[in-house]
C-alpha cells in the first residue's frame, strides 16, 4: 500500500461547475441544442392488469402537428432480455401494472403532443388484480438473490430457544412506506436516430451502463450508440439504469428517423414511471443478558416486488455488521404484486433496515436500563458476522463518543417527558449508521499531457450533483503532482473510456482508483522513457482500475453516529427537529466542502424519511395517489433546523489508494431511527411505523 501526498485532496475547493450551474449555462439533458426537435407525450395504462383490446387514434390521425402515434402495434421489436424485463415495453397488448407505458404521441410541439394524447382511446379486457402488501400473505417467497450470506447464521429453532431463555427481550415490528426518489431534474431524454446510429442525451447516473443495456435491448453494436450526460440534477437511484421512458424515446426516434425526439417526464409522471423504494415490514427480535449484552439477534424483512421484475430491497444487509452476538439470523420474503418494479433508492437496504434495527437497539438499551451509547459500545463487534472478516477500518465508537461530545449528549435525560418548554416535550436520540462499500468493475482512465504541461483526464464517469467534476480533478492533480488548474477533466460521455455508475456510494472510490492507476503509469512512463519531460506531440497513457487485492481479507464499510433533538407538542402532536448532528467514519476526505454537502443532503433525506415521505397507495385503482410534491411531502428548508456533519478523517487504504470510503449514502442511514428514538425520549410514545406524523403522538 502506498499513499498519495495529499496536497489538493481534502481541500474544500469550490465546484468547478458551480458558476455554470448558478448562471443556468450548465446543460442538462433536455437543454441540449438540437435541430428541429419533435416532442413525445407518453400514454399510460388506466387498468392494473389485463389486455388492451382496441386502440382508437382516429381523433388525432389528421390533427395538424401530430406526427405519429406509437403503440405495441407499430413499435420496434426489442430483444427479449431477462436483464431488466420492465424495459420490454410495447411488445404486446398485455398490461402488467397501472400507469405502465403503452404508447406515445409524437408531435411538433409539446402542447399538441399532450393534447392529442388525451384524445386517444384504449379499450381493455380487465383481469382481477393483486396489489395488497401485508405480512399474512400465503404466497410470500424468498428472493432469488440471497441477501445475506448464510453459513454462520443460527438455525431458527436455536434463535427461538435463545430468545425464550433471554433475561431481557425486544420483539417488535417496524414498517416503512413507499418512498419516491424525486430528484429535482426529472428523467429526460433527447434521442436522435440518424444514419443507423443513436445519439442519446439523457439524465443518467452512468452513461456506459445505460449504453450497454440499450444496445442489448435494441440489438445494436456499441459503436452505434453514444450516450451524453455531462450534468445530472440528482438521481438517488432512479437513474442508475435506463427506465422505460428512455426506451420509449428511442423507439420514437427510430420511427421518426432523423428528427430528435425530446421527452421529459412531468413531476406527476415521476411518481408512476421512475421507480420507488418498496414498503417494508420488518420484525426484529433481540435477546440480552441483564448486564446488556446481546445473546440473540433476529431480523426478518418483507418487501414487495412488481411481478414484472424482481428487485428485493435488502433491508437485512447491515444486520450482521453492527453488533456482537453469539447467535444471529436474518430472513427475507417478498410479495409479488401487480405494481411497477421497485428500485434502488437513497441508501437502498440500509436506510429502511437500519430504521428497524436501530429503533430496536434503542428499545433494548432502555429495557436494560443502559444509556443507548453505552449499550452500543458494550456490544461493539470485532469481525463482521456473515463473513467473519475483520473490518478494514471501523471507528464507530469514536463516532458515538465524539458525536456525543459535539452534540452535548450529557443533557440527555433517559426518563421520557422530563424536558418541557412551553408545551413542547423535548427529547434526544441516537442511532448508528453504516453503508457497505464496493468498487464496480470495468473502469478505465486516460491521461493526455500536452507539451505545454496541461493534462486532460478522461473517464466516462458522472456527476449527479455530488461534485465529481471537482473531486476527480483533485485526485488527478495530486497523483500527477501538478496543480489543480493544470488538469482538465472530461466525464459524462460514452466516447470517453468506460466507467461504472454514480451509485452505491462507489462512484468516486471506483473512478478515483482508475485515475490514480493511470496517473501512476503516466509518471512511470514519463520518467523511464522521457526523462521526466513531456515529449513533443504530448504523451498519453490509458489504464484500467486494478482489482482490490484485499477483498477476501477484510470487510469494508463506512460507519457513523447520528444524533437528533426532537420537540413534540403535547397538545397537537406536531413534531419538529431543531437539531441533527452526524459523526461519520468515511475514510480520508477528498473535498471537505462537497462531502459536507453530501452528508447534509443525506441527513436531510433521513429527516424527510422520518417526518414526511409516504407514498399513499390506493388498492382499488392500484396506484400511488400522492403524485406530486404537494401531496408527497419532502422536507423543505422550513423543516430543517441546525444540521452538522463531522467526520473522523482516518484513511482506509484497504479500500482504495485515496484512503477514502463511501460517503454518498451513509448520511441518510440512521437518521430516521435517531429521530424516532428522540421522539420516544420526548414523549414516551414509541412510533414504529414511518413517517412520524402528529396523529401518532396523540393518545
Ligand atoms: Mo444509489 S440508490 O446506488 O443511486
Amino acid at each position: 500500500m502506498s499513499t498519495i501526498s495529499p496536497r489538493i485532496i481534502g481541500a474544500p475547493i469550490n465546484r468547478i461547475d458551480g458558476p455554470a450551474k448558478v448562471t443556468g449555462s450548465a446543460t442538462y439533458a433536455f437543454e441540449h441544442q438540437v435541430d428541429h426537435p419533435v416532442y413525445l407525450y407518453p400514454l399510460q395504462a388506466t387498468i392494473v392488469h389485463g389486455w388492451i383490446t382496441s386502440i382508437d387514434t382516429s381523433a388525432v390521425s389528421s390533427m395538424p402537428g401530430v406526427l405519429d402515434v406509437l403503440t405495441y402495434e407499430n413499435a420496434p421489436k426489442l430483444v427479449t432480455t431477462t436483464e431488466r424485463p420492465e424495459l420490454l415495453i410495447l411488445q404486446s397488448n398485455a398490461v402488467a401494472h397501472r400507469n405502465q407505458l403503452i404508447g406515445a404521441v409524437i408531435a411538433e410541439t409539446p402542447e399538441i403532443a399532450r393534447y392529442a394524447a388525451s384524445l386517444i382511446r384504449f379499450d381493455y379486457e380487465e383481469q382481477p388484480h393483486d396489489v395488497d402488501f401485508h405480512a399474512a400473505r400465503a404466497d410470500l417467497r424468498p428472493p432469488q438473490q440471497v441477501p445475506v450470506r448464510t453459513e454462520y447464521q443460527a438455525k431458527q429453532e436455536d434463535i427461538d430457544a435463545a430468545l425464550a431463555a433471554a433475561a431481557v427481550t425486544v420483539d417488535a415490528t417496524y414498517t416503512t412506506p413507499r418512498h419516491y426518489h424525486s430528484p429535482m431534474e426529472p428523467h429526460s431524454n433527447i434521442a436522435i436516430w440518424a444514419d443507423n446510429k443513436l445519439t442519446l442525451y439523457c439524465s443518467t447516473q452512468g452513461v456506459h451502463w445505460a449504453r450497454q443495456r440499450i444496445t442489448h435491448l435494441f440489438g445494436l453494436d456499441m459503436q452505434q450508440v453514444r450516450v451524453i450526460s455531462p450534468h445530472v440534477g440528482g438521481g438517488f437511484g432512479s437513474k442508475l439504469f435506463p427506465l422505460p421512458d428512455m426506451v420509449l424515446a428511442i423507439m420514437a426516434a427510430q420511427l421518426l428517423e432523423g428528427r430528435p425526439v425530446k421527452f421529459a417526464l412531468t413531476r406527476q409522471q415521476m411518481f408512476s414511471l421512475a421507480g420507488y423504494r418498496s414498503p417494508t415490514i420488518q420484525h426484529v427480535r433481540l435477546g440480552a443478558s441483564p448486564d446488556g449484552r446481546l445473546t440473540a439477534l433476529y431480523h426478518d424483512a418483507i418487501v414487495q416486488c412488481g411481478k414484472i421484475m424482481e428487485f428485493a430491497e435488502n433491508c437485512i444487509r447491515a444486520t450482521p455488521v453492527m453488533y456482537a452476538t453469539p447467535l444471529w439470523r436474518t430472513t427475507q420474503l417478498v410479495a409479488d404484486l401487480d405494481v411497477p418494479a421497485a428500485s434502488m433508492m437513497r441508501g437502498p437496504g440500509e436506510a429502511p433496515g437500519m430504521f428497524a434495527l436501530e429503533s430496536a437497539i434503542d428499545e433494548m438499551a432502555i429495557a436494560c436500563g443502559l444509556d443507548p451509547i453505552e449499550f452500543r459500545i458494550r456490544n461493539e463487534l470485532e469481525a463482521e458476522l456473515s463473513s467473519r472478516l475483520p473490518f478494514s477500518s471501523r471507528h464507530l465508537i469514536t463516532c458515538l463518543r465524539e458525536g456525543a461530545r459535539l452534540f452535548g449528549w450529557e443533557t440527555h435525560d433517559p426518563v421520557p417527558r422530563n424536558r418541557r418548554v412551553q408545551g413542547w416535550l423535548i427529547g434526544t436520540g441516537v442511532a448508528s449508521s453504516v453503508y457497505h462499500m464496493l468498487r464496480f468493475p470495468g473502469n478505465v482512465a486516460k491521461i493526455h499531457a500536452s507539451t505545454d504541461g496541461h493534462y486532460t483526464v478522461s473517464i466516462g464517469a458522472s456527476d449527479i450533483g455530488t461534485g465529481t467534476w471537482t473531486t476527480l480533478t483533485q485526485i488527478a492533480a495530486d497523483t500527477l503532482e501538478v496543480s489543480f488548474e493544470d488538469v482538465t477533466l472530461q466525464i459524462g460521455d460514452t466516447d470517453l473510456p468506460v466507467a461504472s455508475l454514480a451509485g452505491a456510494s462507489a462512484g468516486m472510490n471506483t473512478w478515483g482508483t482508475a485515475v490514480v492507476e493511470a496517473a501512476r503509469k503516466f509518471r512511470e512512463l514519463l520518467l523511464s522513457d522521457y526523462g521526466g519531460r513531456i515529449p513533443d506531440g504530448g504523451l498519453e497513457v490509458t489504464a484500467e482500475m486494478p482489482a482490490n487485492p484485499y477483498l477476501q481479507q477484510v470487510a469494508m464499510f463506512s460507519f457513523g453516529a447520528q444524533f437528533a433533538e426532537v420537540w413534540v407538542h403535547e397538545d397537537t402532536g406536531e413534531i419538529r427537529v431543531p437539531r441533527l448532528l452526524g459523526m461519520f467514519d468515511i475514510g480520508r476526505i477528498i473535498n471537505a466542502q462537497t462531502v459536507r454537502s453530501q452528508l447534509l443532503g443525506g441527513m436531510t433525506m433521513g429527516l424527510s424519511m422520518a417526518l414526511h415521505e409516504n407514498g399513499v397507495f390506493d388498492p382499488q385503482f392500484g396506484h400511488t395517489v400522492t403524485q406530486d410534491l404537494a401531496t408527497y411531502h419532502i422536507a423543505s428548508s422550513a423543516d430543517v433546523g441546525s444540521i452538522e456533519a463531522h467526520w473522523v478523517g482516518e484513511e482506509d487504504l484497504y479500500f482504495n489508494p485515496m484512503g477514502s470510503k463511501g460517503a454518498g449514502e451513509i448520511g441518510i442511514v440512521g437518521t430516521a431511527a435517531a429521530i424516532a428514538n428522540a421522539a420516544y425520549n420526548a414523549t414516551g410514545i414509541r412510533v414504529r411505523d414511518l413517517p412520524l406524523t402528529l396523529d401518532k403522538f396523540l393518545r
